[in-house]
């Protein structure tokens, strides 16, 4: 077996792929014994998935997870829900007479049939009285009911949560889930979600139904020190040698510690035979952007030209510490209220972001994109 299959990974970090994140899993773990719902927020690819599924794993807890990932109808995002509270169910009874009656009990609104032996909570949505918010109140309601009687604690995983924004009658979804989170004390509800939007709109809007009632996580990039690490423990295990400073410090840079990049590079830089020389890394970032042309073009179709102009000299020019200086209106041509309005969009959207010198791309190879567009045009 290779060993970059151990070390790193494109998809959901776990056991030897991950890395770190120490103090976010003490919290996270604290909050679940404690029973604090949460909410992590970051940038697409930072690691949510990673963080939740890995903390879940390793505290053992009973756990089922709910992925709203473009669910915009609201028949699915309750067939989500009931797969995953089936799930749980399962777990928690095994199949009996007895517990067919107790699920009944505790599942008011919601048929339930058998499959395999299983239990199957179903979403009746051709119903007339069907009604998508009071379903998930019923399904929600009845797992806690149902922990409550076996003294059962359980988290409830909903990853990709913004996309709740998204699904008609989003209000009276979040409506129902605060309902029952705001006085639940066996289930704990896990929020996972990217970009700000999702953290003004749902979590920090007083207006809004779920505000206040979780503890935030806003995940960073996985520190220098850490992916150094765990960079080198792979070299070790792949070449018997280390890598010198100059050939980390290199990956870093090109990937600015992204962690979706870092293992794509890695991942890539790992399949050499001899230990990799710098012109080598720098050839596998060349594919990275070839893999992922499409997909930065797809990303930057959305913005208009006044994002487009913000993002461009931004990538060439960040990170920029003072957006609102003359000489960066200069650099963008455009007034200060235009530039405000396209930053904030960037922002909300996880275009840029801001680290400790300043407003900057959170997608290393969309830089390194337009910079290569904007060099091929002049
Ligand atoms: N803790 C970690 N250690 C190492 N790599 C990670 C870690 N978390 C995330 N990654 C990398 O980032 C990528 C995206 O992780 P994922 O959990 O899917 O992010 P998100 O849910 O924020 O979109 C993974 O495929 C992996 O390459
Ligand atoms: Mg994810």
């Amino acid at each position: 077996m290779m060993t970059q299959d151990i070390f790193f990974t494109t998809k959901v970090a776990s056991g030897k792929t991950f890395c770190n994140l120490i103090q976010e899993r003490e919290r996270l773990l604290n909050n679940i014994s404690k029973g604090q719902h949460t909410v992590v927020v970051a940038p697409r690819r930072y690691g949510k998935t990673s963080l939740v599924c890995y903390v879940l794993e390793e505290s053992e807890v009973l756990y089922g997870k709910i992925d709203l990932f473009c669910a915009v109808y609201e028949k699915d995002i309750c067939d989500k829900i009931s797969r995953a509270v089936s799930k749980v169910v399962n777990r928690i009874l095994p199949f009996s007479q007895k517990a067919i009656k107790l699920i009944e009990q505790y599942f008011k609104n919601t048929s339930i049939g058998i499959k395999a032996g299983q239990f199957e909570l179903k979403i009746e949505a051709a119903r007339a009285s069907f009604d998508p918010s009071q379903q998930i109140q019923d399904l929600l309601e009845g797992l806690e009911g149902l922990a409550e009687k076996n003294n059962q604690k359980i988290v409830l995983f909903f990853d990709e949560f913004q996309d709740l924004l998204k699904a008609d009658d989003s209000l009276k979804l979040q409506a129902a889930i605060r309902a029952v989170a705001q006085v639940s004390r066996h289930v704990v509800y896990i929020f996972s979600g990217s970009s700000r939007v999702m953290l003004k709109k749902i979590f920090e809007n007083r207006n809004q139904p779920l505000y206040m009632l979780c503890n935030k996580i806003i995940l960073e990039r996985i520190s220098v020190e850490a992916l150094s690490q765990h960079i080198q423990a792979a070299a070790e295990a792949r070449w018997r040698k280390s890598l010198n400073t100059e050939q980390i410090t290199e990956i870093l840079a090109l990937t600015e510690t992204h962690p979706y990049y870092t293992n794509m590079l890695c991942d890539k830089v790992f399949d050499h035979k001899k230990l990799p020389v710098i012109a080598d890394i720098n050839r596998c970032w060349d594919e990275c952007l070839l893999e992922q042309y499409d997909k930065i073009i797809a990303d930057l179709f959305p913005l208009n030209t006044n994002r487009l102009k913000v993002l461009t000299q931004m990538a060439l020019f960040g990170p920029i510490a003072e957006p609102n200086s003359k000489a960066f209106l200069d650099c963008t041509g455009l007034a200060l209220g235009s530039l405000q309005k396209a930053i904030d969009y960037l922002m909300d959207y996880d275009y840029l972001y801001k680290s400790t010198e300043g407003y900057t791309l959170v997608d290393p190879l969309m830089k390194k994109f337009i910079i290569l567009k904007t060099a091929v045009d002049s």
